[in-house]
């Protein structure tokens, strides 16, 4: 969700950069837990948001994007759990039109491209969107070969043994079948079914809904347990096939049908698709669906409405992902009014705050929904929420329900106080601060808010930090339910704790040492993994280098810090006394500390999260109790010694159009240059970008000095 929310425009690429790995490696987190783990954390709809921010970063930065960039990927890997299969024709999915409108302006460009007339009555199927998983099955003379799931449309899990063990899938098919055959279809579980699975806790976990279950049930490990689960295939499309000549689709599903396809249920089978003809005929049979959708057994969440003939398909063909044949119409948001009883601040795992909606409970799209997350402090001043509003809620295709407005009747709405949004965090009481343009505000406790205590461990155990292997996130949460950890430096002391481990259930001795080996091991580390440890929002790897390489050791740093404290307040207060606002101030304030700091991409954002997290007293506390434990090394400083400027005083002047001030005399002094203000004799070189005057003409008078525009420069220090 929206974590980091720095102005694209304004970006340098090293926060590009950043953010670019944070946001894949969160749209790959979300990617496993909705197709890999069945548990989606967030809607749809915010997934899409990170998406197209990922995609917005990549479009100002295109020398950023990552070989493995997730805009290249579709759905999700197939788990190493199942064997993979290539679809032997790839499963698409569909486009989407919003009204009939749309629908009509859909078809009738659809119905000009294959020549017929506008409005004209063509053979067409209306068919349920059925809310479950898709599965393509393969037959080979008659024989069931292979079930696969969709993975990312090209390579699907090979979950064969479950899909024999659902309802509506045969295993031999007559001898009038095809040869070869693959039919498409979609996995579900029925409504009921859902509902008592969640009540009898038989799957040891609670599925949000019936499309999660399925998706979990059709991936068991074990093929028993798919069938306890009570699923059921229906058909809805085909992949390869041959040995037999069709005209249609619904001569296709017909015979599917009668070879066992989606049958083994009571369900009239006649609910689920009809051949219609006219724009009319479509948008009534989807009033319809809509009408039943409550009484129905299973989940839909719209109309899916395809050309019937085979050869209107041929004609049409595919763009991309997607059959120009066929499109889906979603059903328009369940709404329904409740009352907004309180507004609770949750303190997420990174310290983002979030306002969540304590509702009375009430029954929206099939299920009861008593909490609905607000998002931030501006979608409740937007919608100028008050604890006691009457409000409407939304619950869309996707998983979390959402409060998109106050209902018109909301009577003792002026009466009742406007939300205060918290300035101090309800787990550790530091301050919640909200940067300037960011939707979200945090707690700045992060090293010692319990909230977010377990994800900071993680963050200080792994990889890029300092890389303990054997203390993952299950460990770390153990540990701090038993109370062996409390703040980062604890880590360094769970050797106390060695006989205890030892005696762990399935540790023993070599497992103890192990772990207690691999921390001890993690004490000798550089400057910048500590730094990075810390896990301040925006510096991340590329930051923590570039300013351990210019600053040197741990005491040097914390000293930069401090001089960078100081000169952040005293700009403040001098620009506070200049009668600038607050956050005036603290910009000005910031770029006078970039500017000291003066390191090429570590700008004012960075460097701001850099201050707050310092100026709290007890990240500071924890901060160097972390690094008391560690010896640490600093990384070595960059200084080029044989470049073209070595040893040579530049000046630069004029305004300097591909590079900032700061940017530009860092680089010429990492290459061993001198870096002066004013044109003297000693000048060797001077670098005038637009607009230059004085400095120029006086470089010009003394004629020894080698005068480059910014290209110039640029060709010299390449
Ligand atoms: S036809 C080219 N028909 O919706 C894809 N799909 O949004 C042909 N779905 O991946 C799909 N009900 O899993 C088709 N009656 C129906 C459907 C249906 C549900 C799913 C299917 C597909 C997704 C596309």
């Amino acid at each position: 969700m929206t974590k980091t929310q720095i102005e694209i425009g304004e970006m340098t690429p090293v926060e590009a950069r950043q953010e670019l790995e944070q946001l894949a490696a969160e749209i790959e987190r979300h990617n496993r837990l909705y197709h890999t783990e069945d548990n989606p954390e967030i809607s749809d709809g915010d997934f899409d948001a990170l998406m197209r921010r990922n995609k917005a970063i990549e479009e100002r930065f295109p020398e950023q994007i990552s070989v493995d960039t997730p805009s290249n990927r579709v759905g999700a890997q197939a788990s190493p759990d199942f064997a993979p299969i290539s679809h032997a024709i790839p499963m698409l999915s569909l486009e989407n039109v919003f009204s009939r409108e749309e629908m009509t302006d859909w078809l009738n460009n659809r119905l000009k491209a294959l020549g017929i007339p506008e409005n004209a009555s063509v053979a067409m199927t209306s068919e349920l969107k059925l809310d479950g998983v898709s599965l393509s099955l393969r037959y080979e003379n008659r024989h069931l070969t292979y079930a696969a799931t969709r993975g990312n449309g090209q390579v699907g899990e090979d979950v064969t043994a479950n899909a024999r063990t659902i309802i509506g899938i045969p295993h031999e098919l007559p001898s009038d079948a095809p040869d070869i055959l693959e039919v498409r279809g979609e996995v579900i579980m029925p409504r009921e079914t859902f509902l008592a699975l969640n009540e009898s806790g038989a799957a040891g976990r609670v599925f949000k809904n019936p499309r999660n279950a399925a998706a979990g049930s059709l991936r068991q490990k074990d093929p028993s347990k798919t069938a306890q689960r009570g699923l059921v295939f229906l058909p809805h499309g085909f992949g390869e096939l041959s040995g037999r000549i069709f005209g249609s689709w619904s001569e296709i599903l017909h015979e599917l049908r009668r070879w066992g396809f989606g049958t083994g249920t009571d369900w009239k089978q006649a609910t689920i698709w009809k051949t219609t003809g006219t724009i009319d005929e479509i948008m009534s049979y989807f009033d319809t669906a809509l009408a039943n959708r409550p009484d129905l057994p299973f989940d839909i969440d719209g109309m899916v409405v395809k050309f019937d003939s085979l050869a209107d398909r041929e004609g049409l063909g595919q763009v991309s992902r997607t059959p120009r044949w066929g499109i889906a119409q979603k059903f328009p948001a369940e709404r329904c009014i409740t009352r907004l009883n309180a507004i609770d601040i949750q303190v997420g795992r990174t310290g983002r705050i979030t306002p969540v909606a304590r509702l009375e409970p009430i029954t929206v799209g099939g299920v009861v929904v008593s909490n609905a997350t607000l998002h931030n402090e501006d979608h409740i001043t937007t919608l100028d929420l008050r604890e006691g509003d009457l409000v409407i809620l939304q619950r869309a295709g996707d998983v979390i329900p959402q409060i998109v407005g106050l209902s018109d009747a909301n009577p003792g709405h002026d009466e009742r106080a406007a939300f205060a949004f918290p300035t101090e965090c309800p787990s550790c009481g530091s301050a919640v601060i909200r940067a300037d343009g960011e939707a979200d505000a945090y707690c700045e406790g992060s090293l010692h808010c319990p909230a977010q205590m377990l994800e900071r461990l993680v963050h200080i155990a792994g990889r890029d930090a300092l890389d303990i292997d054997g203390l993952g996130e299950k460990i770390i949460a153990e540990f701090l339910t038993e109370n062996m950890l409390h703040a980062p430096a604890d880590i360094f002391r769970i050797i106390n704790y060695r006989p205890s481990l030892i005696s762990r259930e399935g540790w023993g001795q070599a497992s103890t040492d192990k772990l207690l080996k691999s921390i001890e091991a993690a004490r000798r580390t550089t400057v910048d993994r500590a730094l990075y440890a810390l896990g301040i929002r925006h510096f991340g790897r590329s930051a923590t280098k570039a300013v351990a390489r210019a600053w040197g050791d741990i005491d040097a740093v914390l000293a930069m810090i401090e001089n960078m404290q100081i000169v952040r307040s005293a700009t403040y207060d001098q620009a506070l006394g200049k009668g600038a606002d607050p956050e005036a101030a603290d910009a000005a304030a910031m770029k006078a500390v970039a500017e000291v700091v003066a390191i090429p991409d570590i700008g004012p954002v960075v460097l701001r999260n850099l201050l707050d997290f310092f100026s709290d007293v007890d990240n500071r506390l924890r901060a160097k109790e972390l690094f008391d434990q560690l010896e640490l090394t600093a990384l070595q400083k960059v200084v080029v010694t044989n470049s073209p400027v070595t040893g040579k005083t530049v000046v630069f002047t004029g305004s300097l159009e591909t590079m900032t001030r700061e940017g530009a005399k860092a680089q010429a002094e990492k290459l061993g240059a001198k870096v002066s203000g004013s044109i003297s004799k000693k000048t060797d070189i001077l670098v005038a970008g637009p607009g230059a005057g004085s400095k120029l003409q006086k470089a010009k008078d003394i004629g020894t000095i080698e005068i480059l525009d910014e290209q110039g420069w640029h060709s010299l220090v390449g």
